[in-house]
């Protein structure tokens, strides 16, 4: 967590909202104490499956949740997010089959990944897939998506893997829409 935590004070993207009841949102580095403290008695079955108010989140940025002790990215994308995602040739994917996505086993398009038809709402795991650092949001990075600055890697606005040492594209949870402002992780 030591890089994670270089950054995550003044990151937006670690904007953090407690999801099990408690409606805390909180921001900075002393964010991924919250779920501790607030609600200690949850069993590990409440734990698998979250619900995610969305509904505050604007085009153009991103809400990180901790969900089964990692973080989750859920990113509203622009226009100019879901263009250059879509724009990109499936050749030039150094990871072109990730079995985690939406649609396991298919080609890492950018609609495979994305939650929705119109490819606004992208969710990931929020981890690094070379040694798990928590990439950089907001646009970062060569690609404009994610950068890890640990070693080096890029992913771009679908969140895959273009440049550096990381093997696979951002990993995607089973997540989905339960009504228009919700999203169910697990
Ligand atoms: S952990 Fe991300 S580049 Fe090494």
């Amino acid at each position: 967590m030591s890089h994670a935590d270089d950054h995550v004070g003044t990151r937006r993207d670690f904007l953090y909202y407690a999801t099990a009841g408690a409606g805390t949102v909180a921001a900075g580095a002393t964010a991924w104490t919250l779920v501790n403290q607030m609600n200690p008695s949850a069993d590990v079955q409440a734990l698998s499956s979250i619900q995610v108010d969305v509904s505050g989140v604007d085009v153009g940025t991103q809400l990180t949740v901790k969900w089964l002790g990692k973080p989750v990215f859920i990113r509203r994308r622009t226009a100019e997010e879901i263009e250059a995602g879509r724009a990109v040739d499936l050749g030039d994917l150094i990871d072109q089959n990730a079995e985690n996505q939406n649609k396991p086993g298919e080609p890492a398009t950018d609609e495979n990944r994305t939650l929705d038809e119109a490819g606004e709402w992208l969710v990931q795991i929020g981890v690094c897939t070379h040694l798990g650092c928590v990439p950089i949001g907001d646009g970062a990075g060569d690609f404009g998506g994610w950068f890890c600055p640990c070693h080096g890697s890029h992913y771009d606005t679908a969140g895959r893997i273009r440049k550096g040492p990381a093997p696979q594209n951002l990993h995607i949870p089973v997540a989905e829409f339960v009504n228009d402002t919700t999203i169910k992780l697990g």
